[in-house]
């Protein structure tokens, strides 16, 4: 994301002594992508970043999925997924995994405690908060996070989630294998968000304040690439990561609350791409919020049928009552795939109960993938068998 940001101590000159109050040097590091070559960040640390002083295997939930076949779209109620001792669950290591492909994997978590520090190298996580609040607490400084917020984590960024709440903080986490940016198409030539884009910088938060925290023997959870996936490794650190004074740069976490999203209408049906959000390699992020529906004399709300052929769609229902759905069991927490290959849309009755409607009060988070899904043990253990024979009111006897 290519918007400068400083905070905290940094010096006049890139690259030059920039030193404590007491003549040590603080230690810069170059936190970039694409090889020094995309958006970077120059973060000044009183100890090394480097330095470890242990590593062993850190075993990651399972992580196995299993093929759509028979192809079915599938409806999934995550809410299903709330541990009875959740305060005890944190939000890494407690995660569930729901679906997933080479390009993107998403999980799913209610969690009442904090978590480990830890950072994903695999790629940048977006992870949306469907209820409860949490700080996250980052290498960069803090964000607090609350409901309707995009807490989107480049890859590399050492962290934990700490929840601040009486609930658990329900997490929808959309981890990819690449960056997770802004659509090209909403940035002028040199990465402005353009007055077309449904959303502007003043809608994006970043860290405010370098977060100075002590500590000795600190581990951190690192997932990372392995020669059979994704894989895990526990470090130790002599000193506390979060050691950085000051920052500026274009590469950090920042939140994005879905209500600060303008919804773009028409007279007739808008096609999904108005909606999205945030693009990755292989993956799109879009999302359905509450909005004035379309408005020629002789239009149809709800959206026709139809088949995405070149990717699988997931739609996670985190609020209001989604029009469409209406009659299929779907719910606040529920989870719905049409894969590609497979036709859909509204469930029956749906289509004639929208006609003259003039508001929708929904809110949808939507990824679409270029890749196939396939279910992981979380998105298993969640299915409601009987979404897919919902449009034709009988299935197989
Ligand atoms: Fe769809």
């Amino acid at each position: 994301m290519a918007y400068y940001r400083r905070v905290g101590d940094v010096p006049a000159k890139r690259h030059t002594r920039h030193r404590t109050p007491t003549g040590d040097l603080y230690r810069e590091e170059l936190m970039g992508e694409e090889g020094f070559s995309s958006d970077s960040s120059l973060l000044y640390h009183t100890g090394v970043p480097s330095a470890i002083v242990d590593a062993t295997p850190w075993d990651l939930p399972d992580q196995c999925t299993r093929e759509n076949r028979p192809l079915l779209p599938r409806h999934l109620q995550l809410h299903r997924l709330t541990a009875p001792d959740w305060a005890a669950v944190d939000a890494v290591t407690g995660r569930r995994l729901v679906l997933g492909n080479a390009d993107v994997r998403i999980s799913y978590v209610a969690a009442g405690a904090a978590s480990p520090l830890y950072r994903n190298a695999v790629g940048d996580e977006c992870v949306y908060v469907e209820s409860g609040t949490a700080t996250v607490e980052t290498v960069f400084g803090a964000l607090p996070a609350a409901a309707g917020d995009y807490v989107l984590l480049p890859r590399g960024t050492t962290h934990r989630w700490v929840p601040t709440g009486p609930e658990p903080v329900r997490l929808y986490a959309v981890e990819a294998a690449s960056h997770l940016a802004p659509p090209r198409r909403y940035l002028s030539r040199f990465g402005q968000l353009l007055e077309q884009a449904p959303y502007c910088e003043r809608d994006l938060h970043g860290p405010d304040a370098p977060l100075l925290t002590e500590g000795t023997e600190v581990e951190v959870l690192v997932k990372h690439r392995g020669s059979r996936g994704i894989t895990g490794t526990r470090y130790v650190h002599p000193t506390h990561p979060f050691d950085v004074v000051g920052w500026d740069g274009c590469l950090y976490p920042y939140t994005f609350n879905v209500a600060d999203f303008e919804p773009i209408t028409g007279r007739v049906h808008q096609p999904p791409p108005v909606h999205q959000v945030f693009a990755g390699e292989g993956v799109v992020i879009c999302n359905f919020v509450p909005r004035k529906v379309d408005y020629h004399p002789l239009s149809v709300p709800v959206p026709y049928y139809h088949s995405n052929v070149d990717s699988d769609e997931v739609m996670f229902y985190c609020g209001g009552d989604y029009e469409a759905r209406k009659g299929s069991g779907i719910g606040q927490g529920s989870v719905s795939l049409h894969p590609g290959g497979h036709s859909h849309g509204p469930q029956p009755g749906a289509v004639e109960r929208s006609i003259g409607a003039e508001f929708f009060d929904e809110l949808a988070v939507m990824v679409d993938t270029a890749r196939p899904l396939e279910l992981g043990e979380g998105g298993l253990a969640a299915e409601d068998p009987g979404y897919a024979w919902t449009w034709s009111g009988r299935g197989p006897t």
